[in-house]
């Protein structure tokens, strides 16, 4: 689908994402690029992931670069964090996508798992904004004195309910949530930096939803949703670049739901026709049956 925003409303940006060989990252990754950012850097663990998308940001034209780390190590987000404004001279947006997930029931999950998942998601995010902010603030190397940069933190909807088998990832994210608040106070307040995060519910072709929704219960998932689809990589690459361009200039400390308002949703007890036939022969059955004088 073509982007209903200008070509340039990240003009001369520079942007590091977590994450950002695949899936999601990737998206956000490309669409910055292609909405005139002057580069992107992506980290990951993986050097083939890296090398793969970096040459697909380039084949479009991109100035991309690929860092091998794990966010879980405070000198690989230091490293990589100093060598994205040594290549390109500053940063202005980071974004923090690495993370972790897979279906286990509570009991079957060892708290090293547990921990394994909160530290990339919720330890990692803490880590690498915390590399970040020497060069996020206002009036850092770069960057000039007009305003300070910009984090999107991804995190999720499990945790504003329930959600089976992820209590590891939910745990995660809503550290991940917190963290997004409390940067964008202090932050905000002290460094003009913006901090947001994106929460996806269900993104097709993504390996967390391959992952969490196996290809045998997809066409269910998609018929209980309210929107009645699943969402794209693209509506989380348009929501990125509302936050992190001018046209999210007063937004500060909001997650946005990126979900068709799947959260919101309960599967119906009974089909909507029954409820239109039924109603008034409700309705009349119970005037009948009170007792009130009123
Ligand atoms: N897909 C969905 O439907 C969905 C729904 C809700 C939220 N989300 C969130 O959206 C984001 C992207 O998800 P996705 O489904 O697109 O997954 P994905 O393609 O698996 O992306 C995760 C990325 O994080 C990197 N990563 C993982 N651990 C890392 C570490 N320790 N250090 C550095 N990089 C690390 C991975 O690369 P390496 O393995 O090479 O390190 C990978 O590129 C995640 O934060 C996820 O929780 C996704």
């Amino acid at each position: 689908m073509e982007s209903p925003f200008k070509a340039d409303v990240l003009k001369g940006k520079v942007a590091l994402l977590t994450g950002g060989g695949s899936g999601i990252g990737f998206e956000l990754a490309t669409q910055f690029g292609k909405h005139g950012a002057a580069a992107v850097a992506i980290m990951g663990r993986r050097k083939e992931v890296l090398d793969s998308a970096v040459s697909v940001l380039q084949s479009h034209g991109i100035q991309a670069i690929g860092f091998q780390g794990d966010v879980r190590k405070k000198e690989d987000a230091a490293r990589v964090v100093d060598s994205t404004v040594e290549h390109f001279g500053r940063l202005d947006i980071l974004v923090n996508g690495a993370a972790g997930n897979f279906l286990v029931p509570s009991e079957d999950l060892s708290p090293k798992g547990f921990r394994t998942v909160i530290d990339i998601d919720s330890v990692g995010t803490f880590t690498m904004c915390h590399a970040a902010l020497k060069y996020l603030k206002k009036g850092a190397p770069g960057r000039g004195t007009s305003s300070g940069g910009v984090i999107l933190n991804i995190s999720a909807t499990l945790h504003y309910t329930a959600s089976w088998y992820q209590i590891h990832a939910s745990a995660a994210k809503a550290a991940v949530d917190s963290i997004t608040r409390s940067l964008a106070l202090e932050w905000g307040t002290d460094y003009d930096i913006r901090v947001n995060g994106i929460a996806p519910g269900p993104i097709a072709e993504t390996t967390g939803m391959s992952k969490l929704v196996p290809q045998e219960t997809k066409s269910e998932a998609r018929e209980s949703m309210p929107l009645y689809k699943l969402g794209e990589k693209w509506d989380c690459a348009m929501a990125a670049l509302y936050l992190a361009s001018d046209a999210g200039k007063y937004v500060n400390g909001t997650i946005l739901i990126v979900d068709g308002g799947l959260w919101l949703s309960n599967p119906r007890f009974i089909a909507k026709d029954d409820v239109k036939q039924l109603s008034q022969v409700v309705e009349r059955r119970s005037r009948t049956a009170t007792s009130s004088k009123l």
